[in-house]
C-alpha cells in the first residue's frame, strides 16, 4: 500500500505531502503519527530547517477521517500516551522553525485550522476552506476559537465556527488566513519556492523571530486543551454520531433530538 503521508528532505526543506487522494486526503490516525514522527524528528534535524505541507492540486485535505472518527473516536482526554491527532497538533503548535503550507481545493475542519499555524500560506485560486466542527456536532480544535477569533475578530470567527460555511481563496487572503493566491498547478512549486529562500536564511535568527512572534499568545496551550476536553465529550455524543454518520450516508442530519 502507498505511504499517506509522504515524507521528503532536499536542501534544507523537509515536505509532507498528502497522499490519500481517493478519500480527498482525509486525515486517518496513522497519518496524524507520521506527520509527528516527522516533525517532531525535525526539530533537531540540522538537515531541515524549513518544512511545507502540502497536498494536491485537487484537494489539500478533507479534514479528518470520518469514518476513524465513528470507530475510532481519539482518546483526548489529558494525562496518558496523547492520542495521534493530539501528537500531531502539539507538535504543530510549538514547531520551531518556519512551517508553509500549500493548499488548493478542500481544506476541511483540521485543514484550515493547521493553517492558523503555520508560518505562510499559499492557496491556489480552487482552494475552499471550512470549519463544519458545529454541523458535525463537534466543536473547534487546534486553538481555532482562539487564533482565528485573534485573526479576523470575534464576529467573522463567530460566523465561520458556527456556521460552518465554506469560504473561498479570495476571502482567505483579505482575512489575512493565507499570503498569496496562485493558480493551483503552482501551488506547490511556489510554496517550495519562498520555502527554499527560508532555507537559506540564518537558522537562528529565524528561529528567535518566529518564538518573539508566538510569544504573546499564553493562553494558547489551555485553550487547545479546553477544546480537546469538549471536543472529545462531543464525539462521543448524539449529534456528533447522527452528523458523522449522514455525511457518510450522504443525506441531511437530524438534529431534532439533539
Ligand atoms: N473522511 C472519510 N472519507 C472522506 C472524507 C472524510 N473526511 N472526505 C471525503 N471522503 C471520501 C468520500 O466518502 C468519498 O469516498 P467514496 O469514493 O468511497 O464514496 C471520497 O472521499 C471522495 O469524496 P467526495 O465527497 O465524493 O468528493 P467531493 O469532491 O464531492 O467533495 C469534500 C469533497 C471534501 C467537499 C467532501 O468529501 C466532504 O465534505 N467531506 C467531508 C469533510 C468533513 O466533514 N471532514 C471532517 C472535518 S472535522
Amino acid at each position: 500500500m502507498l505511504d499517506a503521508i509522504l515524507t521528503h528532505t532536499e536542501a534544507g526543506v523537509l515536505t509532507l505531502t498528502f497522499n490519500r487522494l481517493y478519500k480527498k486526503n482525509a486525515i486517518t490516525a496513522a497519518m496524524y503519527t507520521a506527520l509527528a514522527v516527522a516533525l517532531e524528528a525535525a526539530v533537531s534535524d540540522d538537515a531541515v530547517r524549513v518544512a511545507v505541507i502540502q497536498g494536491a492540486e485537487q484537494a489539500f485535505t478533507a479534514g479528518n477521517d470520518l469514518a476513524d472518527f465513528l470507530n475510532n473516536p481519539p482518546n483526548t482526554a489529558p494525562g496518558g500516551e496523547p492520542a495521534p491527532v493530539v501528537r500531531f497538533l502539539n507538535i504543530l503548535r510549538d514547531f520551531p522553525k518556519p512551517l508553509l503550507a500549500a493548499v488548493a481545493g478542500p481544506a476541511v475542519g483540521i485543514g484550515t485550522t493547521l493553517l492558523l499555524h503555520c508560518d505562510l500560506v499559499y492557496a491556489g485560486d480552487n482552494a475552499a476552506f471550512s470549519l463544519p466542527f458545529v454541523n458535525l456536532g463537534l466543536c473547534p480544535e487546534a486553538g481555532a476559537s482562539l487564533l482565528l477569533t485573534q485573526l479576523v475578530g470575534y464576529p467573522r470567527a463567530a460566523e465561520k465556527l458556527m456556521l460552518g460555511e465554506a469560504f473561498y481563496a479570495e476571502e482567505a487572503l483579505e482575512m489575512g488566513l493565507i499570503n498569496r493566491i496562485v493558480p493551483p498547478s503552482e501551488v506547490n512549486a511556489y510554496t517550495q519556492a519562498q520555502a527554499a529562500k527560508l532555507a537559506a536564511k540564518p537558522v537562528a535568527s529565524l528561529r528567535a523571530t518566529k518564538a518573539l512572534m508566538k510569544m504573546a499568545n499564553t493562553h494558547l496551550q489551555p485553550v487547545m486543551q479546553a477544546e480537546l476536553q469538549h471536543f472529545g465529550e462531543l464525539l462521543r455524543g448524539p449529534a456528533a454520531k447522527e452528523a458523522i454518520s449522514a455525511v457518510m450516508e450522504k443525506r441531511r442530519p437530524d438534529f431534532s433530538k439533539c
